[in-house]
């Protein structure tokens, strides 16, 4: 029996910084970060904005667009790092804003960007667990990502939600039920329980994504069947790979650590590249990543949300061409664990593979430097919905110590 997502459906905030305005204001050229690193535009929530709205959002418009009733969901997990409350998971909140039922696992996960996968491969395992009882399991992950304001880190940020119906004989991704993973306690990228922003040591970040990258990788390799040939090499077999993606060009340096990596196992292949292995990296990436990108290098980092923001992006651009084709997934989460997993994208992707990323994209409303900070300072203090807002609830505010959301009422068109 195959498990994996059904159908999948993203959020992201209306407002986007273009980075070449950042770049300007903080006295940086405006190519570093375009071309460094490059991100666009990086999407900043409104105040009546948190993690549990954005993950309500991606919910409610996952449930909606496939046709399912909220009481059939049995499982409901949230990924997040940008938990409301030590105790009380992001899940419940969302599980009252959907009217999901109460014969449902609800319950929050948290390992940096890597949480979400944990969740997915989590709710595929129950999903496979329950055989012909047709379980389905709603996940969703959802992140703000906040630096200090002037860091290094600063252009990196972003934030949204992508919701996964996962279920049996899926239309989106059938997930492959082999995969690689690799952990180690390592000081790249925390959150210390007082602070809003994370604590990095960026350089050093790079270095453990890319080593965690190439022993996850090495891992489901040595998995492989049928066993690869003698000279063959697994990244023909996939047809696209999809990073997690802080920054555009982290996925470039991710492609070329696992060209290497599979290259190198092979003697008489790697010879052949050897001599001219920038080239044969360009030529792979063009092909089998870039198409991943797109709507990332505009939404900036969304931690765990991020390799799913890719998968959705690519599934809207070109799910009809990757009918019938596999493709690999790279996880990575701080702290650290990764995981590189493979999919097949069914035949019958087309309508399941419209997250509804290009029409959110197209819908944002560009700010500058001034409003970004503006809403920084701002951030999750809650209230009504701006003028334009597309999300689906609010966040009100705290009182007695209670976080308080409501729907929007919207009229009908
Ligand atoms: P930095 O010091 O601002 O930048 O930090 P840099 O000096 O390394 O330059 C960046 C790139 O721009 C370089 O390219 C420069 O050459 C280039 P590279 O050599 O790397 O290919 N550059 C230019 N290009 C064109 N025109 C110019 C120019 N000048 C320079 N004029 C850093 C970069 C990533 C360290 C910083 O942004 C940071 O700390 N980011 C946050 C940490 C991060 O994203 N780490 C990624 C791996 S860890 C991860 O992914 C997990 C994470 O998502 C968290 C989680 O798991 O929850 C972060």
């Amino acid at each position: 029996m195959s498990a994996g997502i059904d159908r999948l459906a993203a959020y992201v905030p209306q407002y986007a910084l273009p980075l070449e305005e950042l770049a300007r204001a903080r006295g940086v050229p405006p190519e570093k970060l375009t071309q460094g690193l490059g991100v666009e535009e990086m999407a900043v929530p409104a105040p009546c904005e948190d993690v549990v709205t954005l993950g309500a959002t991606a919910g409610a418009r996952v449930l909606q667009a496939a046709g399912v009733d909220p009481r059939e969901i049995g499982m409901l997990v949230v990924a997040t790092e940008t938990a409301v409350d030590h105790a009380k998971p992001v899940g419940i909140f969302i599980h009252e804003l959907l009217g999901i039922g109460p014969r449902c696992r609800v319950y929050e996960v948290k390992h940096a960007c890597y949480a979400g996968t944990a969740a997915l491969m989590a709710a595929a395992d129950w999903v496979r667990a329950g055989g012909p009882r047709g379980r389905r399991a709603l996940v969703i992950a959802a992140d703000v990502a906040r630096y200090p304001l002037g860091s290094p880190g600063e252009p990196t940020q972003g934030a949204g939600a992508v919701a996964m119906l996962v279920g049996r004989d899926p239309r989106a991704l059938i997930l492959g039920e082999e995969t690689g993973v690799h952990a180690r306690q390592v000081w790249d990228f925390w959150r210390p329980l007082d602070r809003r922003e994370a604590v990095v040591d960026g350089k050093f970040s790079v270095e453990c994504y890319l080593d965690a990258l190439g022993a996850a990788f090495a891992a489901y390799r040595a998995l492989e069947r049928p066993a690869l040939q003698r000279d063959e090499v697994l990244s023909d077999r996939l047809a696209r790979v999809l990073y997690h993606t802080p920054f555009p060009k982290m996925a470039a340096k991710a492609h070329r650590r696992l060209l290497e990596v599979d290259l190198r196992a092979t003697h008489a292949r790697w010879t052949a590249a050897e001599a001219d292995f920038e080239r044969v990296v360009a030529e792979s990436f063009a092909e089998q990543v870039a198409p991943g990108l797109g709507a990332i290098r505009r939404i900036g980092n969304a931690y765990t949300a991020s390799l799913y923001l890719c998968l959705a992006g690519l599934l809207e651009a070109e799910g009809r061409r990757l009918g019938a084709r596999r493709i690999g997934l790279f996880s990575y989460g701080s702290g650290s664990c990764a995981e590189f997993f493979g999919g097949l994208v069914p035949a019958s992707v087309v309508e399941a593979g419209d997250a509804g990323l290009a029409r959110m994209l197209a819908a944002r409303t560009r700010i500058g430097v001034d409003e970004y900070e503006r809403l920084v300072a701002a951030a999750e203090s809650g209230g009504d919905a701006p003028p334009g807002f597309g999300g689906a609830f609010v966040f009100r505010g705290v009182r007695r110590d209670r976080r308080e959301y409501a729907p929007i009422e919207r009229e009908a068109a």
